[in-house]
């Protein structure tokens, strides 16, 4: 029997629909079955697909449990020897952050793992998820390929490279440093680099309380005021507080933040410093560094890092 390939529909802009097809921005993400997206595309029919619809969010309403279970479901497909691939239909507004939450939970297995998403709705006059749903399936079946990936508009990004650079246009993500590690060209796939590895950190642990996690930038005037506001909240909580700061540069802050910053660190207080540049890593000394993950990367990155803490 040919092996299947899994996919797994969430919502956003990819299932959108407006009233008017002229209207690319007042849709309703979110609104379009996955399968009633398959069956628009005649191409699909011989696919041996299995469709899931696993949620049907506007992903700027992604949350941890919808997080926790796409994790559990994608490694319980993973781990199945019938299943090919897995494809994840997703929205564009936090699609850097599930890729490289996925990238950190899921074991390894030579199987990818494809995202795709798109920035015009469902019902739009020239809709480019039709496109990049065709494509993920194209680097879905390819030999070899392996990971947690992104495929949108002919490119494929790595999970923890990938990051949504424009708020409108439908060429939409970018890896800053690396560039694409493979493009999809008239249903080919030309590799440009070596495949990724999930990262393996486990499903498990994804049931526990999560911790509060807060994202603050360094900007004129940035005084760290707020830090001790978060520190009551999340003592009120009994959760776990953890504190990305988004710096300017090479990931500086200002003295009063950095104070403010250090000092809730010696009180238990988990920080993790970002750049607030497009691109490029943190270099240098001074508070934990998130290296070249973007700030709401970094953001998951320290949230499985206190949930996975053996002191939590
Ligand atoms: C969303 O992220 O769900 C809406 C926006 C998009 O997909 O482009």
């Amino acid at each position: 029997m040919p092996k299947s390939y899994l996919l797994i529909g969430t919502g956003g802009t990819i299932a959108g629909r407006a009233s008017d097809a002229a209207d690319l921005v007042s849709y309703q993400a979110g609104s379009v079955g996955v399968s009633e997206l398959i069956g628009a595309l005649p191409e699909l029919a011989q696919w041996p697909l299995q469709v899931e619809q696993l949620a049907q969010l506007d992903s700027k309403d992604m949350d941890f449990a919808t997080w926790t279970r796409l994790a559990q479901r994608i490694q319980q497909a993973l781990d199945d020897p019938d299943i090919a691939a897995i494809l994840v239909t997703h929205g564009t507004d936090t699609l850097e952050e599930t890729a490289y939450f996925l990238h950190r939970v899921l074991q390894r297995q030579a199987k990818p793992v494809v995202l795709t998403a798109a920035m015009r709705p469902a019902s739009s006059r020239s809709p480019d998820g039709p496109q990049n749903l065709l494509d993920a399936l194209v680097l879905a079946a390819e030999p070899g390929a392996r990971g947690v990936l992104v495929a949108v508009q002919g490119e494929v990004h790595r999970a923890d490279r990938v990051r949504k650079v424009h708020s409108y246009s439908v060429n939409a993500f970018a890896s800053p440093d690396s560039g694409p590690v493979a493009r999809v060209e008239n249903g080919c796939l030309r590799a440009l680099a070596s495949w990724p590895q999930a990262e393996g950190l486990g499903v498990l642990a994804l049931e526990r309380p999560w911790p509060r996690v807060e994202l603050l930038w360094n900007a004129a005037g940035a005084d760290g005021a707020v830090v001790p506001l978060f520190q009551e909240l999340a003592a009120r909580e009994g959760r776990r507080l953890g504190l990305v700061v988004a710096g300017t540069g090479n990931g500086t802050l200002s003295q009063a933040l950095e104070a403010a910053l250090r000092q809730a660190q010696a009180q238990g207080v988990a920080v993790l410093r970002a750049s607030r540049c497009g691109a490029g890593p943190v270099i240098g000394g001074g508070l934990p560094s998130a290296g070249s993950l973007s700030p709401v990367q970094a953001r998951v990155e320290l949230l499985l890092r206190l949930l996975l803490d053996p002191r939590a």
